[in-house]
């Protein structure tokens, strides 16, 4: 195959070329940073874990109608997207308190949200991705009101969607991050797709049971059996890759 012309490289995936106008090959490497690239590191088989988890949720949510910019996975490390204008806000929804919400606002981490909550984030590396309200959203033009609309009816759909497939395995979706993109058609009508991935680096998973954290966080918290829990979450969904 001619070699693709990359675009772009992230902190966990590179961005090249698609074979037609308008598609994007989206190769997931097995860097992991946190801290905003304060911590670096590698998780063996991370990339191939997270494009088999990723396929298989978009597709569950594109099966429920929720439109996403996933086209197919292409072998064990690359997906083919369409290309999106990436909007500059990063979705949060939480449903158990963690991380930095817990931190920000005191909150004991495990504690369950009387409802779920969605923040935004203006996502910049340089600024480590500050928390945002609607009005900055709206105000520096990043996103219409509209568009904020459709976000929220977006996450929450997800959240209540993702939330029963991961129940249904043993797993309670602590919180998660979104991103969204827009696509141009030949009219000029603009959609919001879902877009980047949906794996246990943008995701925080906890076994029912047990409590044991199954995502990034043991990365992150230098937790150990990093590699087990991205396996064991893959496994669960029943895509985990022989071999
Ligand atoms: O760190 P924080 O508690 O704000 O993260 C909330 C959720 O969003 C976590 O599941 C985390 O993995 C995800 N996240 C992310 N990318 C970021 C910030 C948070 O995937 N830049």
């Amino acid at each position: 195959m001619a070699r693709r012309r990359q675009l772009y490289e992230g902190k966990a995936k590179v961005i090249f070329e698609g074979p037609e106008p308008g598609t994007l090959v989206c190769y997931f490497k097995d860097d992991a940073t946190a801290f905003n690239n304060q911590k670096k590191g590698t998780i063996t088989g991370k990339g191939v874990l997270n494009n088999r988890i990723s396929e298989f949720l978009m597709l569950r949510l594109q099966d429920l109608g929720i439109p996403t910019h996933f086209l197919r996975r292409l072998n064990m490390r690359e997906q083919l997207v369409r290309e999106v204008e990436i909007i500059p806000v990063e979705v949060i929804v939480r449903n158990v308190a963690a991380g930095s919400m817990a931190k920000r606002l005191g909150i004991p981490e495990g504690t369950p949200l009387p409802r779920s909550i969605v923040e935004y984030c203006y996502k910049s590396d340089e600024l480590g991705d500050p928390l945002i309200s609607e009005e900055h959203i709206t105000a520096f033009g990043w996103a219409s009101p509209q568009d904020i609309d459709d976000f929220l009816a977006m996450s929450l759909r997800v959240n209540d969607f993702l939330s029963g497939i991961f129940l249904g395995i043993g797993i309670k979706l602590v919180d998660f991050k979104l991103e969204f993109g827009r696509i141009y058609d030949e009219n000029g009508d603009v959609r919001i797709v879902l877009a980047d991935e949906l794996s246990p680096d943008n995701m925080r998973l906890w076994d029912v049971n047990t409590g044991e954290k199954m995502d990034k966080d043991r990365f992150r918290r230098d937790m150990g059996n990093v590699e087990e829990a991205y396996r064991e979450v893959a496994r669960r969904l029943g895509v985990l890759p022989e071999g």
